[in-house]
């Protein structure tokens, strides 16, 4: 009886769902990574490509492992997630470049519509500065209650997702409100509002950019993430600033370890201070 061999792995290799080369439109390019916006096996079906390039002056088998294995932990971290339910966007397909001279890794993954919570907030704080000056106010002064009510739920929805993270036992390492996206629930609502008039601030939130994120049970950890949070708003936003203890009301809705969470975060807090204070 004849045994049934499998094909060979480098045919199964090349016949792996791969991100449609013809289907590139590029939309980020940062020094660690470049994003593209591609279909994926079938042409209606977006998904985002991010690539990590080689880095020539690295030497080439260090460079391919370097890459290869921040990729493969992106990978694997964003896995686990969407098996938890944790909301952020589903991977699809991993892969390296196997040749030593050139030691690119890539991740295809769902493509999530809208955009980073950070255009939506700079689009808010140019409407208000605009407010301000038109009315003579001081910064923040502005900000009426409908408008305060509306960045409260956005924090509010942050503060939940990053609940959900740590909850998986995830720290992401690197939240920015760039990495974090706001996804409208309709696609009447995804229409992209370039008026000069209050943002939409509807939608879910998506985290993304997990190539600094590691497993954690420490609370260290978790109110460092927070920390980091708190510090990317304060200095991207200002307007927010006074609006960030809303992060941490759906923190504490969404993740049960969060009061020794939020108490560690405290510490984070003052030694922060110290360390600024010290210069
Ligand atoms: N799944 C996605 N769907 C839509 N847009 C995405 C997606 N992933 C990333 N983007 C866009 O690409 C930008 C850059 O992506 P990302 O944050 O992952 O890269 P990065 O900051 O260079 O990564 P790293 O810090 O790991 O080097 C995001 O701010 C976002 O605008
Ligand atoms: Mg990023």
């Amino acid at each position: 009886m004849p045994t049934a061999h499998p094909p060979p792995f480098s045919t199964i290799l090349s016949s792996t769902p791969q991100p449609s080369p013809t289907d590139l439109t590029p939309i980020y390019q940062g020094a660690e990574a470049h994003l593209y916006r591609t279909t994926f096996l079938s042409s209606t079906t977006p998904a985002a490509l991010k690539i990590r390039p080689s880095k020539p002056y690295r030497h080439p088998i260090l460079d391919r492992r370097l890459t290869r294995a921040r990729i493969l932990q992106e990978a694997r971290c964003l896995q686990k997630l969407v098996k938890e339910g944790v909301s952020v966007p589903a991977l699809l397909g991993v892969d390296w470049e196997p040749n030593a001279d050139n030691g690119s890794s890539w991740l295809v993954m769902e493509w999530v519509e809208g955009g980073p919570v950070r255009v939506q907030l700079e689009r808010w704080e140019r409407y208000l500065k605009g407010v301000e000056r038109e009315r003579g106010l001081a910064m923040g002064e502005g900000i009426e209650k409908s408008e305060e009510e509306k960045v409260r739920g956005l924090m509010r929805r942050i503060g939940g997702a990053v609940g959900g993270l740590h909850r998986a036992g995830v720290i992401h390492g690197d939240l920015t409100t760039s990495n974090l996206m706001l996804r409208p629930k309709s696609a009447e609502a995804a229409v992209d509002e370039e008026g000069e008039g209050s943002p939409s601030m509807e939608g879910d939130i998506v985290m993304i950019d997990f190539g600094l994120a590691m497993q954690s049970a420490q609370d260290e950890d978790r109110a460092v993430d927070l920390y980091v949070l708190e510090r990317a708003f304060g200095s991207s936003h200002p307007r927010t600033e006074r609006f960030f203890e809303e992060v941490l009301v759906g923190y504490k809705e969404s993740y049960k370890g969060s009061v020794s969470a939020l108490k560690r975060l405290e510490d984070v807090r003052m030694r922060g201070r110290k360390r600024s204070m010290i210069g």
